[in-house]
């Protein structure tokens, strides 16, 4: 049943949240939220603040998934995503403080033209080192895209938006005409209904790299890598992202068309 929440003045330019984030600008909006470029008095920094949007913050599905995004990506560090500093998800509103990327959207920036084939290179290791980790802490991202990859000032791409992450062991297959994600990044088998798993994450990041390389001269071992991560049929996918990365460090072929790969529950994968 929906919560009954009076109505808030929106927010403005000024407010402050938490009596210590003074919002300034709006620096981007997505399905659930936006998110506002924000200076943190206390510890006199940069943030962005990402408030859920008036529409959702009645509907208790919603709320639910914003707070295990808050947690969720909370416990994740790594130099390639995006860092969480603070969420409060009791109250109005209900807001996740990160750091402040200035930069802009991997979907902003190709609107602008494609990326010389060292930059992909560049960005694949960097975002795959930042899925294996993700993967590492038993998390799907399950919306991996342009639009949620920031790229700074400093030759960094960011992967963000943990709003439709899971633990693995507890993302169920999705019903048909329920499937999560957006639709050009998502692998065959999630349209089929089956179950999110680490292989699809990794067919979302190979379509990514394919549009951040269109019409750039791709190298080799970019074009194999691309290949191997975009596979329809998961099973001959990579089994985890650093396999990838070698891969891309070595300029090695991966077995074109391995060995099918059994995965035991662990989430572990052994060749048959
Ligand atoms: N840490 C950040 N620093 C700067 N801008 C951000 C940051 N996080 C998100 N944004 C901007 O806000 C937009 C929406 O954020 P996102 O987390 O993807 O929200 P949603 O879950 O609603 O899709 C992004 O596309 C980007 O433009
Ligand atoms: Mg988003």
């Amino acid at each position: 049943m929906p919560l009954r929440i009076p109505p808030r003045t929106p927010l403005c330019p000024g407010a402050r949240l938490g009596s210590r984030y003074r919002l300034i600008c709006v620096a981007g909006a997505g399905g659930m939220s936006t998110v506002w470029r924000a200076h943190d008095e206390r510890l006199e920094r940069p943030v962005a603040v990402k408030v859920l949007s008036d529409a959702l913050a009645g509907d208790p599905d919603a709320v639910a998934r914003f707070i295990r995004e808050a947690h969720t990506h909370a416990q994740i560090h790594h130099p390639n995503l995006v860092q969480v500093y603070d969420y409060r998800v009791t109250g109005d509103p209900r807001y996740l403080v990160m750091e402040y990327v200035d930069g802009c959207t991997l979907s902003r920036r190709l609107d602008r033209g494609s990326l010389s084939s060292g930059e992909v290179h560049t960005r694949a290791s960097q975002l795959l080192s930042a899925v294996a980790c993700v993967h590492d802490h038993h998390v799907l991202h399950r919306d991996i895209k342009c639009g949620n990859v920031l790229l700074d000032g400093e030759g960094n791409a960011r992967l963000s938006d943990f709003g439709l992450a899971r633990l693995e062991d507890s993302a169920p297959p999705s019903p048909a005409g329920e499937v999560v994600g957006t639709l050009r990044f998502l692998a065959p088998e999630l349209l089929e209904g089956r179950p999110a798993s680490r292989q699809s994450d990794l067919y979302a990041l190979g379509v990514l790299l394919r549009a951040a390389a269109t019409r750039a001269h791709v190298d080799p071992a970019l074009g194999r890598a691309i290949r191997w991560l975009t596979e329809p049929d998961p099973e001959w996918r990579p089994s985890d992202a650093r396999a990838v990365i070698t891969a891309l460090r070595n300029g090695q072929r991966h077995r074109d068309r391995p060995a099918p790969t059994r995965r035991i529950r662990s989430g572990a994968a052994t060749r048959l």
